[in-house]
């Protein structure tokens, strides 16, 4: 079974531990789940109203959906 997951934040989120910060991925591209490791750089210039995917790195365009 699979499934598509839309995300639409472009930064991580900032959790306190203790006096530490944990930097938690809000984007869904981070290797590292569920802490960020900076891949959301890619969704930066995402324009406002599209649709992508990405696979093996590489953004798409989703047209039909
Ligand atoms: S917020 Fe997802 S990698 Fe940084």
């Amino acid at each position: 079974m699979a499934r598509l997951v839309v995300h639409e934040e472009k930064i991580p989120m900032e959790v306190k531990v203790g006096e530490e910060s944990k930097w938690i991925c809000m984007c869904g591209l981070s290797k590292n789940q569920p802490f960020c490791d900076g891949s959301h750089k890619q969704t930066q210039d995402e324009e406002e109203g599209k649709l992508y995917k990405y696979e093996n790195g590489e953004r798409v365009e989703v047209k039909d959906f």
